[in-house]
């Protein structure tokens, strides 16, 4: 059985934080699982260097994209390294095998007829290295991902012809159920290409920081599109167009990716494989984003979490727990001291820490430290059937990419242990001189926690090895096939003393720059007597003309119920034909100071949503009298 595992490869514009720290910890916990389950596990990761964003980057700072790519490409490594990531290979797009494997990959599409050259024009956002149509634009200018300017590039191309694999692509879906995992992820995708696929520009002559098209085609204008070049890397690493000698990894098992180049791995790339006949990855597990008080991180807002810092001031496991647990796999989560310091306060130190420092004090102060198991399945056999029965749901979590939902199964079974020390007592059966039952219940909770330290080993590698050792043996292949595949307990063991492994933490660890943006958050909020202040009614519109000389301004007279009709002035001319208007009913903010409009006097506003298809009026959903109050 083999496992292929990969991050996405990160770009060298920025240095690591916590969306990278992510990414890399999930994928790092599942090839220590794989391995642990002894699986032949390949675990890439590795940085994307190139594309015009890189060549920017690079020039501000007056460097050569390559020295500036080498400088922060070694960044990521050194942290990952620092980490202790048990990544097999880290890629650099820089690499000359990667260049090579490019290259090849491009000609045999090519040569396929499944690339051809073109003109492109369309709004670019550098940023995102994307083209975007109009449709999607925001405000028809700036970018719908990032809300970055976008430019209009016009442009000779090269294009792979993406619309080919259309239906292709819908029938993996189709076939592979868990193909986008969470699987609630996957409707976007298919809603994506059902909405028809256009063909897809590969190459750029705007900029030359790329890896140039294959000396066969010998057009040295074009630099290859950086995700083109990006997404081979998972084949490259392996050798692809090279030595080829990893190739018996493909397909990958898990890309794991954050939900915003889902669609690059979910539809660009397949669709690439499929050209180049090779099979398609197994899975696609997409992760949400970490946010900062419900805001993204950017270094402009000065919100970015650098996991460094964090593993520095709580230590790198308790924090590796954190990401894991805090948030269900494909969600977004917000990332605060405070709920850190709880899931290391509550869930390890009290629901672990304190489990087995209880173990320890009265294997002590009982038994000498010298624990026997063999009566544990007499009197703890109901004990043992619930922990078995969550450890065999363990491994399908671990598919999914459930990892929130693993650990919170396996804090299911350290509430066994808890539990049962409670309803058996075990003083009390000293007391009575029942010194085998409580024997077998500190053997049954010692081996309770052997088997979670193996289970958890895959996400805190170092405390679940201290754990062990307290309880007498090394976490490995060969435990985890005992204790966990075989279901057998440990025999008769010593047990150690080890300091506490999770200190009570009492306050924040680390030093909050921008606390400010709390409160501001704060004053964006009314009160419900606010609110009161502005006076919302229902009117007619009775009637409406066009304000000459004006591109967007209608005059309206809007009956509110009053004496009189009020006179509006609204800015609406672009969608709606005055004479469209005449009887419609609408929202009035009627208490606004009046205001002058190119000569005429507006005695109110009228209420309206807009977005990029356009703008609606906000009309009660049933005629009301009017009048009525809108609250
Ligand atoms: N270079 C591309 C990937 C090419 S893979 C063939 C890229 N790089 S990136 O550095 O911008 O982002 C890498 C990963 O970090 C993405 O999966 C992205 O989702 C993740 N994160 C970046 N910010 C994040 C958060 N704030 N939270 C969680 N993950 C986010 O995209």
């Amino acid at each position: 059985m083999k496992r292929y595992i990969t991050t996405p490869i990160y770009y060298v514009n920025d240095v690591p934080h916590i969306g990278h720290a992510y990414t890399t910890i999930i994928a790092d916990s599942a090839a220590r699982y794989f391995r642990l389950k002894g699986y032949d596990t390949f675990f890439l990761t590795g940085t994307d260097e190139h594309g015009q964003k890189i060549e920017e980057a690079a020039k501000k700072r007056g460097k050569s994209p390559k020295e500036y790519a080498d400088e922060i490409s070694a960044k990521f490594r050194s942290l990952w390294d620092e980490f202790e990531i048990s990544y097999d290979k880290f890629i650099r797009t820089t690499d000359p095998e990667h260049i090579k494997g490019v290259q090849k990959a491009f000609e045999i599409m090519y040569n396929k007829g499944d690339i051809y050259k073109g003109t492109y024009e369309g709004h670019y956002c550098i940023s995102c290295e994307s083209f975007f149509p109009e449709s999607q634009l925001i405000d028809n200018e700036f970018c719908p991902d990032c809300g970055k300017e976008t430019s209009i590039v016009k442009e000779e191309s090269y294009f792979f012809k993406l619309s080919k694999y259309q239906e292709r692509l819908l029938e993996l879906y189709r076939n592979e159920e868990k193909f986008v995992l969470p699987k609630s992820k996957k409707n976007e995708v298919i809603r994506f290409v059902e909405s028809g696929l256009q063909d897809l520009s590969i190459t750029r002559t705007s900029f030359s920081w790329g890896i140039p098209l294959p000396p066969s085609i010998n057009d040295p204008k074009h630099v290859m599109y950086v995700w083109l070049d990006a997404l081979l890397n998972y084949i490259t690493a392996l050798g692809y167009g090279t030595d080829e000698s990893l190739m018996h990894y493909w397909p990958a098992d898990y890309h794991l990716v954050g939900k915003d180049i889902l669609r690059f791995h979910a539809v660009y790339w397949p669709a690439f494989l499929m050209s180049l006949e090779l099979d398609t990855p197994k899975h696609i597990a997409t992760h949400g984003w970490w946010t900062r008080n419900g805001e993204k991180m950017s270094k402009s807002k000065g919100n970015v979490v650098d996991p460094k810092a964090v593993a520095d001031a709580y230590g790198l496991e308790n924090f590796r727990y954190f990401l894991l647990r805090e948030v269900p796999f494909g969600q977004d989560g917000d990332f605060s001291q405070k709920a850190l310091i709880d899931r290391i306060n509550n869930d390890l130190g009290n629901d672990l820490g304190n489990l087995l420092n209880r173990i320890i004090g009265m294997s002590g102060k009982y038994f000498d430290f010298e624990i026997d198991s063999k009566d544990v399945a007499k009197y703890h056999q109901n004990e043992l059937d619930a922990m078995q029965q969550i450890l065999d749901s363990l491994d399908g979590l671990v598919e999914d990419m459930k990892w929130n939902r693993y650990l919170e199964e396996l804090w299911k079974i350290l509430t066994i242990a808890n539990k049962a020390i409670d309803t058996y007592t075990p003083w009390t059966k000293m007391k009575e001189g029942k010194e085998d039952e409580a024997m077998a219940l500190v053997a049954l909770v010692a081996n309770i926690l052997a088997k979670v330290a193996v289970m958890l080993h895959p996400v805190m590698p170092k405390t679940t090895q201290t754990i062990a050792q307290a309880l007498g043996f090394t976490i490995d292949r060969n435990a985890m096939q005992r204790l966990i595949e075989q279901k057998e307990l440990l025999e008769a063991f010593t047990i150690q003393k080890i300091p506490p492994l999770f200190p009570k933490i009492e306050e924040p660890l680390m030093v909050e720059k921008k606390q400010e943006k709390k409160e501001e958050k704060k004053e964006d909020l009314i009160s419900i007597d606010d609110f009161f202040k502005t006076s919302i009614k229902v009117g007619t519109i009775i009637e409406a003309q066009e304000v000459k000389k004006s591109k967007k301004l209608l005059l309206l007279q809007v009956d509110l119920g009053e004496e009189k009709p009020r006179q509006i002035v609204a800015g609406i001319k672009e969608f709606y034909a005055p004479e469209d208007l005449i009887g419609k009913q609408v929202c009035v903010v009627a208490n606004l100071k009046p205001a002058k409009l190119m000569g005429y006097v507006s005695e109110g506003m009228i209420l309206a949503a807009k977005d990029e298809d356009g703008l609606s009026l906000v009309t009660p959903e049933a005629k009301k009298v009017n009048g009525t109050p809108v609250r």
